[in-house]
Formats: structure tokens, C-alpha cells, sequence
């Protein structure tokens, strides 16, 4: 759909490749603020996704899919940004002595070997200093920063090479590639620096991410996802995958009486439920402090009730992640942008990146 455009401004695009489908968000900034100017969705039949994934898909089909989002959304500009998912990258926040940028350069290299489990010459390797913290609070140190916390990221860069050529074969210049998860505390938290978890709930798998101080201290990902929820629907009734996908998106978790789909995936969902809650209590005592907000994202959080089964499973308040807090929409759009803010978060997060 085309939405706005502003003549004469210069707008971006970001593309999330997951692995129910293509997600593309147009975005303009303007102001000071970003503007919505288009959005796409290109999905794959739950009968095809059950067992094959996007990713999976030969490149040719992939550029055939993002071509068609941009046609039918209109979608006009060229500037790109794509995620990688955080299944394919590695990422950690490393303590180093402070040092020199330059120097500090020299040694994350030869630091980051031993978080990255594949040769560094396979991958390309990026860092930012996430914070320069104060430990001699005595002595003639006093007040000198000691230690630095860098965030290390790294792209194995066959990866690379595939992504390049895939938005490449669709016609637009890529940018930038981009973990999956920085798009998202982007999207979500902007400049918000307090700990808060996020969970990505999509069709492959879940991730389990706490961000603080604006980088990801904690991914952990599970191979469990709306996938199989699907299946667990389908197995336990023996209807089939279609049939288990328009009732898991119809009754969800809702606590009526009539609802036949509730004890198929509650395992499921219980499951995660557990994950998070283990990661989330594992950094509070690990770090000492308390993890301030949880928000829920990926196409399964459209699922009915599925917040509020969550948030009880958690014993904590959990929230839906507003990927559109900081980004202004057609006011016609208002009953929509709760789904599409599930949904397009990772995208709209690498639409909003600064070059
Ligand atoms: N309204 C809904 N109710 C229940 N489930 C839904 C709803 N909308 C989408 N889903 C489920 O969400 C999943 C897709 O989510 P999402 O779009 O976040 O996945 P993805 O990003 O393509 O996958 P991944 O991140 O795992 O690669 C599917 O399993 C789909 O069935
Ligand atoms: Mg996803």
C-alpha cells in the first residue's frame, strides 16, 4: 500500500528475510521523526512453512519474493538494510581494559577469538564501546575509567556474500546489513537505556534477548516457534495443517470452555514461558539489578490471549512491543498497526538505521 510521500525527502527501507516470510517496511524521516510510507508482507502457506523454510529457498526465489512486496506495496526507494537472523551470528558483550580506541582496535581481534566459534578469517567482525566503566574508586586512579564494555558481532561472511547478491538481484543497493536484534531494541527502546527483555516469538524459533544500556547482553534463541505449535495443533486434533493454523489464529489461548486448542500448545507455549523467566532471573542475579520492562513481538503475539497466558506463566507484567512508538502512521491505520507492530518490527527497526 502506498501510504505518504513526501516529495524531494529521501526515505529507506529495511527487509527482514524470516523464515514464515518477508517482511518490508518503507520509512521517511522528517523532522526529526519517522514517517510510514509503505509496508509489505510476502507469506509462505503454513503447509510449505510447517517444513521448509524462507531461508531455505533457492535465492532466485527469495529476490522473486521481495520484488513482489516492493511492486505491490510501491514501495520507491533503493537505500537498503537487511537482517541477519540471530540463528547465523554471534554476538556477546566483552569486558576489556581501557585502552586506546586505536589500541582498543588492534586487540578485540585477538579478544573476540575466543567468544566466536568459527575462524575469524570467515567472518566479518564489527564492535562498539557499549560503556567505559569507573572500577578504581580510590588512589591516585581515582575517577580514571579502567574497563571498557565493547559489544563484538560477527557475519560469517559466506552470509554476507548470499544477502548481497539476493538484494542485489531485486534491484536495491544494500546499505547495511544488521543483527536481527539490534533492529529490534531499536525499533522498541530507541534511547531507552534501562535492562528490558524481549521476546521474538516467530514461526522457525523464539529468541530470548535482554537488552541494557541499548545492547544485547543475552540471546538465547530455541528452535521452537508457530511452526510448531501448528503441527502440536494438528498432531493432537488430526486435522490438518491448515485447519490447525486458522484455529490456532482464531481461538489462541482464549480461556473459554469451547476452546479445543488450548491444551495442544500449552506445553508449548508453557515451555517458553519457562526459558524466558530462567534468562530474565539469570541476569537480575547476575548483574544485581531488576530487568524493568518485558515486551513480547513475532507474529505468534497476534495469537488471541497469548500476552495475557504469558504474562501469568511469568509472574511478571508483560507488554506487547509498540514498534510504531516512534513513528507516525495515517491515522486510517490505527486498527491495523497492532498486528503489523508484531510483525514488522525487525524491519521497521532497520528501516529507522541511521547511515
Ligand atoms: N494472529 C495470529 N495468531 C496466531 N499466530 C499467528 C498470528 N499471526 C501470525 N501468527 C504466527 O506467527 C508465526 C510467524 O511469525 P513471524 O512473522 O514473526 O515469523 P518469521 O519472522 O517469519 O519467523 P522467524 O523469525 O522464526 O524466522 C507463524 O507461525 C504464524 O502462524
Ligand atoms: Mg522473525
Amino acid at each position: 500500500m502506498a501510504l505518504f510521500k513526501f516529495i524531494g525527502s529521501k526515505s529507506k527501507i529495511g527487509i527482514d528475510l524470516g523464515t514464515a516470510s518477508i517482511k518490508i517496511v518503507e520509512l521517511e524521516k522528517g523532522g526529526g521523526r519517522f514517517n510510514l510510507l509503505n509496508y509489505g508482507i510476502f507469506e509462505l502457506k503454513s503447509t510449505d512453512a510447517g517444513g521448509q523454510s524462507m531461508l531455505k529457498l533457492p535465492d532466485d526465489e527469495i529476490v522473486w519474493g521481495i520484488k513482489e512486496v516492493i511492486k505491490q506495496s510501491k514501495i520507491q526507494s533503493k537505500e537498503t538494510t537487511v537482517s541477519i537472523p540471530s540463528f547465523s551470528t554471534f554476538s556477546t558483550v566483552i569486558e576489556m581494559p581501557y585502552l586506546s580506541k586505536e589500541e582498543l582496535a588492534r586487540a578485540i581481534p585477538f579478544e573476540a577469538r575466543k567468544y566466536i566459534p568459527i575462524p575469524l578469517s570467515e567472518v566479518n567482525l564489527d564492535w562498539s564501546i557499549v560503556d567505559i566503566l569507573n572500577e578504581q574508586p580510590s588512589g591516585s586512579m581515582a575517577g580514571r575509567p579502567t574497563v571498557v564494555e565493547v559489544f563484538i558481532a560477527a557475519v560469517p561472511k559466506d552470509e554476507t556474500i548470499r544477502y548481497q547478491n539476493i538484494i542485489k538481484g531485486a534491484g536495491l543497493d544494500l546499505k547495511a546489513l544488521e543483527l536481527e536484534n539490534s533492529a529490534i531494541s531499536r525499533a522498541l527502546l530507541g534511547n531507552d537505556l534501562a535492562p528490558t527483555a524481549i521476546i521474538n516469538i516467530g514461526g522457525r524459533s523464539t529468541s530470548i534477548i535482554i537488552v541494557d544500556k541499548g545492547y544485547e547482553r543475552v540471546g538465547h534463541n530455541y528452535e521452537v516457534g508457530g511452526f510448531e505449535i501448528t503441527k502440536s495443533i494438528a498432531r493432537s486434533l488430526n486435522v490438518s495443517i491448515e485447519k490447525a493454523e486458522e484455529l490456532k489464529r482464531k481461538l489462541g489461548l482464549r480461556p473459554i470452555d469451547e476452546n479445543i486448542v488450548n491444551e495442544a500448545m500449552s506445553s508449548l507455549v508453557d515451555m517458553m514461558a519457562f526459558e524466558t523467566k530462567k534468562t530474565i532471573t539469570n541476569y537480575e542475579e547476575a548483574k544485581n539489578i531488576q530487568v524493568s520492562k518485558v515486551l513480547l513481538i513475532g507474529g505468534m503475539a497476534n495469537m488471541p490471549n497469548f500476552a495475557g497466558y504469558f504474562q501469568k506463566k511469568l509472574e511478571r507484567e508483560v507488554m506487547l512491543g509498540n514498534t510504531f512508538a516512534r513513528i507516525v502512521y495515517p491515522e486510517g491505520l490505527n486498527a491495523a498497526i497492532r498486528e503489523i507492530s508484531n510483525t514488522f518490527c525487525v524491519a521497521a527497526g532497520l528501516a529507522m538505521r541511521e547511515t
